[in-house]
Formats: C-alpha cells, structure tokens, sequence
C-alpha cells in the first residue's frame, strides 16, 4: 500500500480574498490538490475566525466567500476533503484534550499573543488588556486541527510556522504521556512555497487588505479594472522606454502570464509603450485568467444552498476520519465506558497470564495431581498424588500463601514438604546451577501478586 502523503491547511474566514491570496495561497494549494500522491484537507477555519471578529454577518459572508473561491478557482471536492472547522465537532473536542497536556509556558511564547501583550506594555496598559483565552489558546485549537486528521505537511505562511511547531510539541506530548509505545498523533512540518511570489500590491508593498493596496478577485470585471488603473507607476509619457524590473505592474503580469506572454510585455514596455495601455493589458491577461472562475464564482454564491450541500459532504468525509480516531483518543486518556473493565483489572489479569500457573489433571488411577509451570512454561513442579481434588486444592493454596517453604535439596533435583509430608517433586536437572535456577523461578512463581 502506498501511503499518500496528507496535506492540510485552513484558511481563516474573517475576509474576501483578493488577488495576492489567490496568487499566493489558493492557487498553489488548488495544483498540489491534483498531486496523486497528495490526501489533501482543506478547511475554513471558522472557529479561529471568531478569535479575530466579532461581526456575525461579516463571518457568514466570508464563509461563503472563501468557500465559493476556492470551488471557483477549480478545487476538486470529490478529490479533497473540504469542509468547516465548526461541522467537526470533534476538533473543539480534541482541544480539550490537548489543552490539558498544552504547557502553559509554551503559549506563553506565542507571537501573536506576544505582540498583543507588548502592545498593551507599550500602551502603558494592563498586559492582557483586550486579549480573550481565544487568542491565548490559538495555537491549541490549530494543533488540534492539524493532529486530528495526522497532517504530514502543512501548507502556512512564515508567521504560522511557530503554530505548526507548537502542534508538534503538543501532540509529542500527547504521545508520550497515553500513547503506551504508540504514536496517536503524526509529526507536522510546515511548508512554506519558496517559489509562490507574494504579490504587490497597487502601492508596490505587499498585497494585504491591512495595507488597503488589494486587486480584489471576483468581485466583477468593473472593480478589477479599477484597481489595476490605481496601480502606481513613474511618470514617464508613453514613448519613453519603461523599466520592467522596477515596476510592479510587470511583477503582476507576470504572476499570471506564460514566459512568452511576459517576454513579449517586456520588450514593449522598453520599447515606451504607455502606462494606460500596460495597464490595459496587465487587465486583459488577468480577465483571460480569471474571467470564467468568476462566472462560476457568481453562480455558486447565487446557490448557498448548493454551496451549504457541498459542505456538508466535506464534513462526513471529514468526520469519517475524526469520529473513530476521537474515539481512540478518548479510550487512551480514561474516558471510557463504564461497561468496560476498569484497566487495573485488565493488567491484572494479563499478569497472570503470565504468570506461573498450577494446572490440575487426573491421573488413570482416579488420583489428582497437579503441576506447577513457571511463566515460561517450564516444568517447576510435578505433585504427587492426591485421593480428591479437594486435598489437591488445599496444596496448592497453601503453596502460594507466601508461606516459608519446606524445600528439601535431593540428588538431581527437591521436593517440597508440607506437615512433614512431600507434596510435590522438582524435574531432575543436569546440574546444581540449573536446580537452583529452578529454586529461584519456583520463589518467584510462589509470591503472592503484589497489587
Ligand atoms: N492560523 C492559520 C492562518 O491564520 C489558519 C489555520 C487555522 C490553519 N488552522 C490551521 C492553517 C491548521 C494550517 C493548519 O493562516
């Protein structure tokens, strides 16, 4: 059996994405979905959204945002398991659980919470000031999310990397304090794309919505051009030759252009074309791309309820992997059913198991005996004979009351006496070690079990 690898990442639901977070994160991620050898989970992170808004219709609309996104942008549902965080009732769950091994000096060290609290410092405020166990415990509700469904690689950007850590640190953790030898949860690492360039935005910075420099996606044709045509450039007049390398309307282009596109837009921009008409084209290139994924884009939010089936469908995918695995995890912290023996019992019993034991027989005559066998299963004792099981019986309790033995050294071998009588013979050995080997397994066998 080939074991794919398992690639999960969530993508937060607080806004609508734009062209950077298409470029940067959805398009990769939609590629490496049709990997063969890629088992990929994606998911809207909608409980981590309300870490960061408390604005109801802006979390329902992002939802359905995202969602339709990442479909339009030609995301495979039959392929991937896509779903909502908050259908998988088991990852608030298994949270729990994990907070309970979380150390809280670990997330005391969590960037985000870091900053939130030097912030406040800065403020000359209290150092908590505004910050809600949402934020602080951020980082445990992420490992859940990753451990849950044993990601081996997780796609983030840099500032996540932290949190992919801590996931392993946490589920490490888990590991080690039930797994008994075995491990519940897989080791995480992030991925990070060298080779997906961030986007610039209109102003050259980075496209964010926090910098207000975004192309917005799917919005509508209108809007996209309007953008583009707020995208700043230097001054020169058409004619004048252009420096494709120091303008990022042509790191743009290029982020969705084939090679010979790009080569030939370069050689007309140092041949002076004007930036109207750069800008003109860079809106053409990007409509090309784009135009038919924001058809499909404004057909599913016009069906919420096609899109709330999908979803769904994600979710029982998704559960059918969680439900059983929540279920183990449960079993090995002690929430167990009151129907099952209680595990002291059960080690007990596979004590002994294994250990010695006397095994009773009947002799042809009628008589009863008894042999003793040690953990091994060698031979320590052979009784001798007794007229009902009853006296057979008695022996052998006596024998392992813990009571001194009356053990009597022979030739090749002892017998053991009790009230002056033999009871019982050893084997013959082929030497003294080996008879005292015995002697010292036959103690062990005899010692009461300690609780
Ligand atoms: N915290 C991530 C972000 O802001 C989103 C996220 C939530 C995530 N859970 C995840 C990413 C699990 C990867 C794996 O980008």
């Amino acid at each position: 059996m080939t074991t794919r690898t398992r690639i999960l990442t969530g993508i937060t639901t607080t806004g609508t994405p734009h062209l950077g977070n298409y470029a940067g994160a959805i398009r990769p991620a939609i590629l490496a979905s049709r990997d063969n050898n890629a088992d990929s989970f994606y998911f809207l992170a909608d409980y981590h959204a309300l870490i960061k808004c408390d604005d109801p219709l802006r979390i329902q609309r992002s939802r359905q945002e995202i969602a339709a996104t990442w479909l339009a942008g030609g995301l495979d549902v039959e392929r991937v398991t896509f779903y909502r965080q908050s259908d998988i009732p088991e990852i608030p769950e298994l949270t729990w659980l994990l907070t309970c091994v979380a150390a809280k000096g670990l997330l005391n060290r969590a960037h985000a919470y870091k900053a939130s609290v030097d912030k406040n410092l800065e403020a000359g405020e209290d150092p908590d000031a505004g910050i809600t166990m949402g934020l602080y415990s951020y980082p445990v509700l992420m490992a859940a999310d990753i451990l849950m469904f044993n990601a081996h690689k997780v796609p983030v950007g840099r500032d996540q990397i932290q949190h992919v850590e801590m996931a392993r640190d946490i589920g490490q953790r888990f590991n080690h304090l039930f797994g008994q030898g075995k491990e519940f949860f897989t080791m995480p690492e992030a991925l990070i794309e060298e080779s997906v360039a961030t986007l610039p935005g209109l102003d050259g910075r980075k496209m964010s919505k926090s910098y207000d420099n975004t192309i917005p996606l799917f919005s509508s044709a209108k809007d996209m051009k309007d953008a583009i045509s707020r995208i700043v450039t230097d001054s020169k007049a058409p004619g004048e030759a252009k420096d494709p390398d120091n303008a990022h309307l042509f790191t743009l282009f290029q982020a969705f252009s084939t090679p010979a596109q790009a080569a030939e837009f370069r050689g007309e921009l140092l041949q002076g074309l004007g930036w109207g008409e750069a800008k003109n084209r860079l809106f053409q290139l990007l409509d090309g791309e784009l135009g038919e994924a924001r058809e499909r884009y404004h057909q599913l939010i016009a069906r919420p309820s096609d899109l709330e089936d999908i979803l769904r469908v994600g979710a029982i995918k998704a559960r059918a992997v969680a439900t059983p695995f929540l279920s183990q995890l449960r079993e090995a912290v002690g929430l167990r059913s009151f129907a099952t023996p209680v595990q002291v019992a059960a080690t007990t019993k596979k004590k002994a198991a294994k250990a010695a034991r006397f095994i009773s027989f009947r002799e042809d005559d009628g008589s009863f005996r008894f042999r003793l066998l040690s953990a091994e299963g060698e031979q320590l004792l052979l009784s001798r004979n007794f007229a009902d099981g009853k006296a057979a019986g008695a022996v052998t309790k006596q024998l392992q009351s813990g009571q001194e033995l009356d053990l009597r050294r022979e030739a090749t071998g002892f017998s053991i006496w009790l009230e002056g009588t033999c009871v019982a013979d050893s084997p013959a050995f082929a030497d003294a070690a080996a008879c005292d080997m015995a002697i010292d397994a036959l103690r062990t066998a005899l010692t009461p079990a300690q609780d």
